[in-house]
């Protein structure tokens, strides 16, 4: 059916109105992430020149531009409307790496359901998300957008996001169509530089680097975005062996690859050739749509006609692009998603406003808590301090274009809410998020900005002090600006700025009790800090509802239950750093140096906080882990069960993580990898079995011939509630 009504539309179009279908634009709509901006918009849609547009949102907005496209280019085809829609679309979620904290599946797949059902009320109905690049660098602004460090958590997660914006059904009005990125390797930048090249074996790229992006076209996704780094050598927009060989042959993708910002184009400053060359050269290693650049619409016909490139490769690229549409029905009605009514229906609905505090709640974690300071009461003094305790714009994070700051909680209006009535909350600043204005200029070219208070930072710490020193309890809430992370947002320093390290300092001097919560868009390091807190915890950028959520988690109304997603460095020499290493021939046993062992000088090798890691208000103890049986074989199942009470004064939730070790195998095996995990709740005293299934599928891994299998002998499994669990039991595969 849709073969036959392709090839008829086809038949119909000129060579120009092909590569229209090929080319995507923007003018702009405060997502312009590059130096080049679509002109004279409405005249290329009437001229068929168009396939795709972002950057426009509303029912009114969106219908009047697809009217130029149906009613007034010669065929009438539709186009798409597309937006990035990372972390919700008016109802802001947490930041994705916050949001791959709660290891709570059925919850991320929520967000993205209802960010679906959000944008398309307002006319989008193409999601360039979700961005499934491995980090293990957190001087990556854009360690943010995504799920962290690890394949297996980051390809669940990846899926979990693209069901829930195309809930397997693409048909409907308030389904929106997934993409994948960035294809490929985009978090493994060297240093950590935005745009940086990327030189990876294979074997790191099978393993550690691509499963996510794989579950994701398995799970669906429509549509696959090519990454700004280079591959092997060859920018990934030009990378016949990433686009084709691997996406397409290898993996099965059926649908359409649109490039980066401009990144066709920049394929000539990476030192690829000239615009055309370099169209020619995306078009042929199978990239089908171009953002913004145009390369496509200005120079592909004159390399059909000089025999660069031939009629098929067109053919094939504008026929991914409508089979997009004709799946998302945009020709049986091009108007589907312009329903003027629907967005007070269905935007920002007190449904979604409660999804969104549970997820910000369910977000954070507890890197601390001495002598069970949190959660805190709801009475006495508190005292609220921090250039981020109320900083309306600093709310949502990085990369909310579609959000709306002016909506987002502060810190201090949650704790009104939650605890006002009964707790006497006391307010100040104590200083800038930074003191150094060439950051604060860079930080502010783009999203929300910085606001720097023009009073002395003496005066102001002067306040804090002052209020500091009538409370029973200080809470700072100290971090990172929105756009302190996201992209081109990296940092070769990644502790708090200097500003703000000097308040705590200072608020450590009083004795008080003192709660630290760090707002930030990727790990920090913040040992200092770790140090002069009694209780501190990870709130990332939380979203439109974070201050409700922060108050409902440190006044305890919601026990918390986030784990890391990414390791948090001692240092940014230790970077990168992550828990899946692999032992060197000279490993260092235990903490202390030792001479001709691969350690520092200056640091330990541990991190300050491993992956997995997250406290809880009550405690959780794991005993007697067990296997059904001691061998498997290759197309058996072995079962793992552990018991894990709740031994603490809470009732609480813990992820019970489960980790692998192949103890010897054909290529240096990583000392763990996680390998399954389960969020569970129990009330204070319970005890439960948690059961976990192991197949030959876990076990297995690629080999140097990309062939992909388990290696018979010795595995070790470890189960506890972070990366360095320490219950363990071996057994063989046979
Ligand atoms: O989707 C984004 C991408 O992640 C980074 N460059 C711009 C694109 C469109 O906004």
């Amino acid at each position: 059916e849709m073969d036959k009504f392709v090839s008829e539309m086809m038949s119909k179009m000129t060579i120009q109105e092909k590569i229209g279908q090929l080319n995507l634009v923007t003018p702009g709509g405060g997502i312009l992430t590059g130096s080049v901006v679509s002109t004279d918009v409405e005249a290329k849609i009437k001229n068929g020149q168009v396939g795709g547009i972002f950057g426009v949102y509303g029912p009114e907005k969106t219908l009047q531009a697809q009217k130029l496209a149906v009613e007034e280019s010669r065929l009438g085809i539709p186009m798409l409307f597309g937006s990035d829609v990372i972390h919700g679309y008016k109802t802001t979620f947490p930041l994705p790496i916050g949001l791959s904290c709660s290891w709570d599946m059925e919850l991320i797949k929520e967000t993205a359901r209802v960010a679906a059902r959000e944008a398309t009320a307002d006319g989008i109905f193409w999601n360039f998300s979700p961005m499934a690049d491995i980090a293990r660098d957190p001087r990556w602004g854009r360690i943010a957008e995504g799920a962290g460090e690890d394949p297996y958590l980051g390809s669940m997660v990846a899926q979990a996001m693209v069901k829930g914006y195309q809930q397997d059904d693409l048909s409907r009005n308030n389904t929106m169509m997934s993409t994948v990125k960035h294809m490929a390797l985009y978090g493994a930048s060297e240093a950590g530089r935005d745009y940086n090249t990327v030189d990876m074996s294979h074997l790191r790229m099978f393993n550690d680097y691509l499963p996510p992006y794989k579950a994701a076209v398995d799970a669906g996704a429509g549509c696959v975005m090519s990454s700004f780094n280079d591959v092997d050598g060859v920018p990934a927009s030009g990378n016949r062996w990433l686009l084709t060989d691997l996406l397409r042959t290898r993996w099965g993708f059926d649908g359409f690859v649109v490039s980066d910002y401009t990144s066709v184009n920049e394929m000539i400053a990476h030192g690829m050739g000239d615009l055309q060359q370099v169209s020619a050269l995306a078009l042929k290693a199978g990239l089908d749509m171009d953002m913004v650049g145009e390369g496509f619409l200005t120079t592909l016909e004159k390399s059909l006609n000089e025999g660069k490139i031939n009629q098929e490769d067109i053919d094939l690229a504008c026929r991914r692009v409508l089979e997009a549409k004709y799946k998302l029905g945009l020709f049986e009605d091009p108007y589907r998603y312009f329903d003027a009514s629907r967005p007070e229906k269905d935007i920002l609905i007190d449904e979604h406003r409660s999804l969104a505090r549970e997820t910000a709640a369910r977000s954070m974690v507890l890197l601390k808590n001495e002598n069970q300071l949190l959660p805190l009461k709801k009475s006495g003094t508190i005292a609220l301090v921090g250039p981020l305790a109320d900083s309306r714009n600093n709310m949502l994070g990085t990369w909310a274009p579609t959000g709306d700051h002016n909506l987002a909680v502060t810190v201090l209006e949650g704790f009104k809410n939650v605890a006002g009535n009964t707790a006497n909350i006391q307010y100040a600043k104590g200083a800038n998020i930074c003191d150094d204005p060439e950051m604060a200029k860079k930080v502010n070219v783009f999203g929300p900005k910085i606001e720097i208070d023009k009073r002395s930072p003496e005066a102001m710490l002067k306040e804090a002090l002052a209020v500091a020193g009538k409370a029973d309890v200080i809470v700072a809430v100290v971090g990172e600006a929105s756009e302190m992370t996201g992209e081109s947002a990296t940092r070769s320093d990644i502790s708090l700025p200097m500003s703000q390290k000097k308040l705590v300092r200072e608020l450590a001097k009083t004795g008080k009790p003192l709660v630290i919560v760090n707002m930030s868009g990727r790990p920090m390091t913040i040992g200092e800090e770790v140090n002069h807190a009694d209780a501190l915890l990870q709130m990332w950028h939380a979203g439109v509802e974070a201050g409700n959520a922060l108050a409902d988690v440190l006044f305890g109304d919601y026990n918390p239950s986030g784990k890391l997603t990414a390791t948090f460095p001692q240092n940014v020499g230790q970077i990168p750093i992550y828990y899946s290493i692999r032992n060197t021939g000279r490993p260092q046993e235990g903490s202390n140096f030792e001479k001709f062992k691969s350690n520092y000088l200056d640091v330990t090798n541990s991190p300050l906080f491993p992956f997995g890691y997250g406290l809880s208000y009550t405690s959780f103890q794991y005993a007697n882990i067990s296997t059904d049986k001691n061998e498997m074989a290759q197309d058996g199942t072995i079962h793992v069960s552990v018991e894990v009470t709740n031994t603490g004064n809470f009732d609480g939730e813990e992820v019970v993580q489960l980790y692998i070790r192949d103890m010897v195998a054909s290529v240096t095996p990583p000392l763990r990898l996680l390998k399954g995990f389960k969020k569970i709740f129990l009330k204070k005293g319970e005890t439960t079995t948690v059961e976990f299934a192991i197949t030959a599928n876990d076990l297995a891994f690629y080999h140097p011939d990309l062939s992909f299998y388990a290696e018979p002998g010795d595995f070790t499994v470890f189960v506890g509630g972070d990366s360095n669990a320490s219950l363990s039991k071996v057994f063989t595969l046979k």
